[in-house]
C-alpha cells in the first residue's frame, strides 16, 4: 500500500533541485522538505537574503517557508535517515575523459549519493531520480541499493524527470504542461509512484499527471529535449538561407508555426542553443545509440549539434567579414552573456563560444549582462591550466555595469542574449557614442532593425538578408 508523505529529503542544491523541492514546501505546508548539498557555500547562500541562482518568483517562495517546512542543510546523513522520500538531484555533467568521453553523462555523483543512501539509510525509502541521466540509470541505482542495505528495508526507485526551464522555472513548477512518474510495474513499483502522485496532486491537475514505466520516463526526458533543440536548429538551418536569399527568417517562423501540426513555440531562430541539456542531452543520446549499436540513428541526432556549432561560428565571422575582415584591437560590445534572458546561468552559452573567437581574433571586448558576474564571464573565457591566459584575458575583456558603458566607443554591438533591457536602450546616444560606421549585430532578434538605420547604424540581424 502506498505510504502518505511526511518527509521529503532533496540532495542537491542546484538549478534543478533547489526550485523543485522549495516549489513542493510551498504547495505541500504539511510536508517537511530538506534539501542538502555538500557544497557548504551553495547552502550558506540558500539560508542567506542572496540565494545562489537566479529565478523570477523564487526568492518569495523561498523566504516564505524557510525555517518553517523548507530547510537547508549540509548534513546530508540526517535528512536521508529522516526522509520517507528522497529526490536525488545532483549533477550529471557530460564525461571528459575515459569511456564516452564527450558524451556520456558522468554517473559519479548520483552513484555515489546512491550509495550513501543504502549505507546509511535505517528504513525503507523511495528514492526518485530527478536528474537528467541516461536511460537504465534506475536500474543501476536498484542495484546498488539492494546491494548495499540492511535487511528488512526496502528501496523503490522512481523516475520523475523535471522538465522546468530557467527564468521560468517557477511558473513552470506552479503549472507544468505533465508531471512525468516512472515506475517498476510491480505492485510495490506502483504503490510508490501513488505516494509521489499524491504530492504532485496538491496542486498539479490529476490528468496532467503521468504514470510511466521506468524506461519510457528516462527516455522521454532526453528526447523531449532533443526534440527542442531539433526544432531550434531546424530554423537555424533555414535562417542560413534566408540571409542569402532575402527572406525573413521571423516570417518562415512565424507562417510555418501557424500550422497546428508544426506549432509556434521553440521557432526563434537565434546565434545558437546553449543552457546545460540540451547539448548533454543529446549527447547522452548519440551516446545511447551508438551503445545499441544503431549509428544512423546516432547520427541524425548529432547532426543537430552540428548545426548549432555552425551556427555560432557563422555569426562570429558574419561579424569578422562585416567589419571588414579584421577585428584585431576594435572594441566590440557584447551585450548578453547568460546562455537566455532572466537568468545569471551560463552554461554552454554561445556567447562564451562568440567571444573566444573574439579572442582568438584580437578584439578588445566589453561584456554587459545584467545577470552574471564577473568572475563567472572570465572563468568562462579563459583556458584552466593555460600560463598567463587570465592576464591576457584581462587585457582583452571589460565587464561592464551597463550597456551604455559596453558600448561607449565601440565599433560593433553583439546582442547575444535577449534581455529585455536591450529593447528599451537609448539607441540615439549609443550612436552618438561609437566610432563610425557603426554596426549592430543581433543575433537574438530582439531589435528593430528599420529604426536603427534610421538613426544611422549599419545592421544584421539573424536570419535576414544581410543588407549593412
Ligand atoms: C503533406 C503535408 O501534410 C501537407 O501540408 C502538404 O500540403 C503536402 O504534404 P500529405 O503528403 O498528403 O500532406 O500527407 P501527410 O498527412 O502529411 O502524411 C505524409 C506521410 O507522413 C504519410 O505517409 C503519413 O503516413 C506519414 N506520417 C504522418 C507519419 O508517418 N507519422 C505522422 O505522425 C504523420
Ligand atoms: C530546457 C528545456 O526547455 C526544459 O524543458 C528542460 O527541463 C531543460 O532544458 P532551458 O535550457 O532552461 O530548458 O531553457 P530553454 O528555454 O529551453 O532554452 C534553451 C536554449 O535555446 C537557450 O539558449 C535559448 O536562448 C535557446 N532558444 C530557445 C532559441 O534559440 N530559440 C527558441 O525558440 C527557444
Ligand atoms: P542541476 O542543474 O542538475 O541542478 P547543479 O550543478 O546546479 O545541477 O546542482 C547539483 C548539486 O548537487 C551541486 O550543488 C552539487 O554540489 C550537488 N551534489 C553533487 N553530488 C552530491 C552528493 N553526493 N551529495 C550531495 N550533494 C551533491
Amino acid at each position: 500500500t502506498p505510504i502518505k508523505v511526511t518527509k521529503i529529503a532533496c540532495i542537491g542544491a542546484g538549478y534543478v533541485g533547489g526550485p523543485t523541492c522549495s516549489m513542493i514546501a510551498h504547495k505541500c505546508p504539511h510536508i517537511q522538505v530538506t534539501i542538502v548539498d555538500m557544497n557548504q557555500e551553495r547552502i550558506d547562500a540558500w539560508n542567506s537574503d542572496t540565494l545562489p541562482i537566479y529565478e523570477p518568483g523564487l526568492e518569495e517562495v523561498v523566504k516564505k517557508c524557510r525555517g518553517k517546512n523548507l530547510f537547508f542543510s549540509t548534513d546530508i546523513d540526517k535528512a536521508i535517515i529522516e526522509a520517507d522520500l528522497i529526490f536525488v538531484s545532483v549533477n550529471t555533467p557530460t564525461k571528459k575523459t575515459g569511456v564516452g568521453a564527450g558524451y556520456a553523462a558522468d554517473l559519479f555523483y548520483v552513484e555515489s549519493c546512491t550509495r550513501r543512501i543504502a549505507s546509511v539509510a535505517t528504513s525503507s525509502k523511495i528514492v526518485v531520480e530527478k536528474s537528467t541521466v541516461p536511460c537504465r540509470t534506475a536500474q543501476s541505482m536498484r542495484t546498488i541499493l539492494e546491494a548495499n542495505s540492511r535487511p528488512g528495508l526496502r528501496f523503490d526507485i522512481l523516475s520523475n524527470p523535471e522538465f522546468l526551464a530557467e527564468g521560468t522555472a517557477m511558473s513552470d513548477l506552479d503549472k507544468p504542461d505533465r508531471v512525468l512518474i516512472g515506475s517498476l510495474s510491480t505492485p510495490e513499483g506502483r504503490a510508490a509512484q501513488t505516494s509521489l502522485i499524491e504530492v504532485y496532486s496538491n496542486w498539479v491537475p490529476k490528468e496532467k499527471v503521468i504514470g510511466t514505466g521506468l524506461w519510457s520516463s528516462e527516455l522521454t526526458k532526453l528526447a523531449a529535449n532533443a526534440i527542442l533543440a531539433q526544432r531550434i536548429s531546424s530554423i537555424n538551418a533555414l535562417s542560413a538561407i534566408c540571409e542569402v536569399t532575402g527572406a525573413d527568417v521571423d516570417e518562415v517562423a512565424y507562417a510555418c508555426g501557424l500550422d497546428s501540426r508544426i506549432g509556434p513555440k521553440f521557432l526563434k531562430s537565434s546565434v545558437g542553443f546553449g543552457g546545460s541539456c540540451f547539448q548533454k542531452d543529446i549527447l547522452n543520446l548519440v551516446y545511447l545509440s551508438e551503445s545499441l549499436h544503431l549509428p544512423e540513428v546516432a547520427d541524425y541526432w548529432r547532426q543537430v549539434i552540428t548545426m548549432n556549432e555552425y551556427q555560432k561560428s557563422r555569426f562570429a565571422k558574419t561579424v569578422v567579414s562585416s567589419m571588414f575582415n579584421t577585428i584585431t584591437n576594435k572594441k566590440l560590445a557584447v551585450l548578453g552573456f547568460a546562455f537566455k534572458k532572466d537568468t545569471g546561468d551560463t552554461r554552454e552559452t554561445p556567447s562564451a563560444t562568440v567571444c573566444r573567437f573574439f579572442r582568438q581574433e584580437n578584439a578588445k571586448i566589453s561584456i554587459y549582462d545584467p545577470k552574471v558576474s564577473e568572475k563567472q564571464i572570465f572563468l568562462d573565457l579563459t583556458e584552466p591550466g593555460v600560463v598567463d591566459d587570465a592576464a591576457a584575458a584581462k587585457k582583452q575583456v571589460t565587464v561592464c555595469q551597463s550597456a551604455m558603458e559596453a558600448c561607449t566607443g565601440a565599433e560593433g554591438i553583439c546582442i547575444l542574449t535577449e534581455w529585455d533591457e536591450f529593447k528599451q536602450l537609448d539607441w540615439p546616444a549609443i550612436y552618438k557614442s561609437m566610432a563610425k560606421p557603426a554596426m549592430v549585430f543581433d543575433g537574438r532578434g530582439i531589435l528593430e532593425a528599420d529604426k536603427l538605420r534610421e538613426i544611422g547604424f549599419k545592421v544584421f540581424s539573424i536570419g535576414k538578408g544581410v543588407n549593412l
